[in-house]
Order: C-alpha cells, then structure tokens, then sequence
C-alpha cells in the first residue's frame, strides 16, 4: 500500500498537503484515497492531515514546534492527535505557507505506517535544529507547548532569533473537545465492547463470587474483542460501592449487595466510562430501588437536556435538582433549597469529555475561554450518584463548628438519620457517553440495560 523508498514520499508529502487543502471533509473511514504515484492516502491519514490544516488556519503565520516528548507507557495526547505518532523524539514543525508547510522529524527520516503523518515531509532529527535555526529567522514567533520547553531549551541557539513564543495547547484541547469523524468512530467501538463487557458483567454476577472475578470477566470481555484493556475499572459492592472511586477487591460478593461498575475499554486509544449498578443477587431491594429510580430520573433528565447550545452549568442544576427532589421526597432532604443539605449527598461532578483520555482535556476546558455550551461533535458522560456510607453522617456531625448554619444542619443530620440508615451502604452511579449531534444527542453506550426491569430480567437465573 505504501511504497518503501523515501524520495517519491516526500513528493507525495508535498502533493498531498495541497491535495489535503481540498479534501479537508472525510467521510468514508479506511477509503484510499490515491495520490498522484499510485500510492494511498488513507482517510485516517486525512483526517490527522486536516487537524494539521485546522491548527496551521488558527496561527498568525510564524511556525509551530511540537515534541512528542514520549515517555515509557506515557505519551503526549497532542502530539498523537495531530500525526498519529508516539514515537519516542519525533517532533513536528508547521510553517503555514512555506514551501514544506509540514515537516515531521524522526529517527529514520521517515513515518511508520502506524502514523498519521503521510501528507507530511518526514526528516532525520538530527536535521531539526538546523531546520529550525533557518525558519525562526523568516518566522520570529514560534507556537510551542509549554510542556516542550525542556525540549526548546535543547534547541538552544537554533531558536534565539525568536521573538515571541505562543502556548498552543488550548489551541489543540479545543480542537479535541470537538470529536471528528475518524474519533467518533473509534469512540463508538470502545463503548461498544464495554457495554459487551458490562453485559458480560451482568449475566456472571452472583453472591459468592469476588469483586475481582466480575473484573476479570470485563477485561477478558475487552481482550476477546481486541481491546488492550481497561482504561478505568471499578467493580465495588456492598459497603465498597459507596465509595466514589474505587477499584476491585477480593470482597466476596453478598446477598443484599449492590454492585457499582465503572469502566471504560480502550480501542485504539480512545476510552469509554460507563457505570452501571446492579443488585448482587439479581433484585433489587426496596430501598435500592428507590435510590437507583432518583439517580436514573436525575441521569434521563440530564441527557435530556444535553442538546446542542444548551448551557453545560444548566444541564448540572437539572441532575442535581431531580437528586435533591428525590431525595426531599424520600425524606432524605428536607429543604431542597438548603445549600448544606444539598452539599451532604452530593458527592462528585456529572460529567467530563471522553477521548483519548479518560477524563479528555478536562483541565484544559475549565480555562478555555468562551460560554460553556454543549455543541456537535462534543462527548461528554452524564453520571449522577448517591451513595449512603455508614459513617458519613457521623463524620459530617463531627466536622460541624458552633455557627449558626452548622447548628441548624446538626439538626437536619439528626432528624434523617433514621430514614438515613435505611440506605446504609446503597451506593447508585449510571453513566453514558453522550455524543452531541447537529439535533439532539445520541447515547453511544445504550447497549447496556440500566432500567430495573431490564437488569432484573437480564439477572434472572
Ligand atoms: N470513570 C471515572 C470517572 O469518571 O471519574
Ligand atoms: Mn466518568
């Protein structure tokens, strides 16, 4: 598919990045595309094309330097989103206009047919420096990561006609909290095999096993399907599965028990989240039924409401607000309104972007400028949660002072604790990867029953 010698590939590097100019919109994932030698470009190799065209249209001319900077298992998210490459020294210059617009460095001079670089004009990187020294003096402002400057100090003499040094890595988290085409894809099939997983997960819980064995069915689930494992993976139940975070230990599951999954698979690359609870034993208690229909009214109200241009703050208040009333109305809460009373059962946020991360650009977009709206292309999880650990209520009475406030909220602890202890080591999270479309939205991870009746069928033995 691609031809083996290096000099006809620079040619088709040059081509191509003009050809990419034109064909920016890719449509049919895994389609060649033929260059002007015959040789391929894959769609895949387009899109990595495109985002390089995406970010050289946001610069102000100058150039932009970036490292892949790869360490151990660890690799820089950016760096890969723009070439597909995690190769260990590679870096990559933009020099929008230039005659070679997009150069990429590496050991051999040349990409690997694993990157996303094939539209680029590959070098050795022993050639970077000088390449370097000669486009600052045409271009004195360089676009870097701030991360890389370790590496630009490196560079030394090569960038000391510099004049001006912009941060380009809100550039790049802004491009990655919209998915294209190509990720959407990959996207998809990793909340695919994790809700196979879960279902797999679902159909082998039973009392008497261990928290580690549902955890070895997901993995093995992922593997069979060619997944290199999980991103995240909790299988917490009993009192464990009131924790907010948890892995999977060698608890061994009882009667009674409530089991809170939350696991994402890895496919090339990206990850799913998804939580689900179900009770051990295939029923759900009362209680446990009460509790999981506020957190699946508080969880179907929320994606409701995760259209495009809808405010991400509001879309909060709509969760925590179906919580909270569920709660007043299982006596839990008894002013809606009261802060303090609201802050005891809420114990995490509700959502957070999925891709190459689990948590994707999630630090980055609290600091991205401009109103926080859902829009196309965006996929974001919605995952409520209550959980009723046995001390909690205890612990909050002990870290009370003797201000007013805290004397009324002492109050409110103690006029719940009976209907509190209850729900004593109830712990309920649902979670779906939603993708924001053009109309609407679309729950990628529907393949996993969450309404009470359709998990007890499911559990029934
Ligand atoms: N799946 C872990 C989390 O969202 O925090
Ligand atoms: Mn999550």
């Amino acid at each position: 598919m691609r031809s083996s010698t290096t000099a006809p590939r620079r040619a088709l590097g040059r081509c191509l990045t003009k050809r990419a100019e034109l064909t920016r919109s890719v449509s049919l994932l895994f389609a060649f595309l033929l260059g002007p030698w015959g040789q391929a470009l894959t769609a895949q190799e387009e899109m990595y094309a495109a985002r390089r065209r995406a970010l050289m249209d946001s610069m102000d001319g100058g150039m932009a330097v970036l490292y892949a900077n790869t360490t151990g298992n660890g690799f820089n998210k950016n760096f890969f989103y723009l070439t597909g490459s995690k190769e260990p020294g590679a870096a990559l210059v933009l020099a929008p206009g230039a005659e070679v617009e997009e150069a990429f460095f590496n050991q051999a001079g040349q990409w690997d047919y694993a990157d996303g670089v094939a539209s680029a004009k590959a070098f050795p990187s022993d050639l970077l420096t000088r390449s370097l020294s000669n486009l600052t003096r045409e271009r004195p402002t360089a676009y870097v990561s701030f991360r890389d400057l370790e590496a630009l100090l490196g560079a030394g003499r090569a960038l000391s006609s510099l004049s001006d040094l912009k941060n380009i890595d809100a550039t790049i988290s802004e491009m990655r909290v919209l998915k294209d085409e190509f990720e959407l894809e990959l996207l998809r099939q990793a909340c695919q095999i994790t809700a196979e997983g879960l279902n797999e997960a679902y159909r082998a819980a039973e009392p008497g096993i261990m928290e580690k064995d549902l955890a070895d069915v997901l993995e093995s689930a992922f593997h069979d399907r060619g997944s290199p494992g999980s991103s995240f993976l909790q299988a917490a139940s009993g009192p464990n599965a009131t924790n907010v975070h948890f892995g999977a230990t060698e608890r061994v599951l009882e009667d009674g028990d409530i089991i809170v999954f939350d696991v994402g698979a890895w496919w090339n690359d990206y990850t799913a989240d998804i939580s689900r609870t179900i009770p051990a034993n295939g029923r759900f208690s009362q209680e446990q039924r009460e509790i999981y229909t506020v957190v699946l009214n508080s969880q179907k109200a929320a994606i409701e409401a995760m259209l495009p241009g809808a405010s991400v703050d509001a879309v909060r208040e709509v969760a925590q607000n179906v919580l909270i009333d569920g709660l007043h109305e299982l006596g839990l809460v008894l002013d809606p309104k009261d802060p303090a009373q609201r802050r005891f059962f809420i114990a995490h946020g509700y959502y957070h972007f999925i891709g190459l991360d689990i948590h994707d650009v999630w630090s980055e977009y609290g600091r991205m400028s401009g109103e926080k709206v859902y829009r196309p292309g965006m996929v974001m999880t919605m995952e409520p949660g209550l959980y009723f650990p046995p001390d909690h209520l205890d612990q909050t009475l002990a870290r009370l002072g003797s201000r007013e406030e805290d004397e009324s909220t002492r109050q409110f602890l103690e006029t719940i604790r009976p209907v509190y202890r209850k729900y004593v080591n109830i712990g309920v999270r649902i979670e779906d990867d939603v993708l924001i479309t053009v109309d609407g939205n679309e729950v990628l991870t529907s393949a996993v029953p969450k309404e009470i009746d359709e998990i007890e069928a499911m559990m029934k033995r």
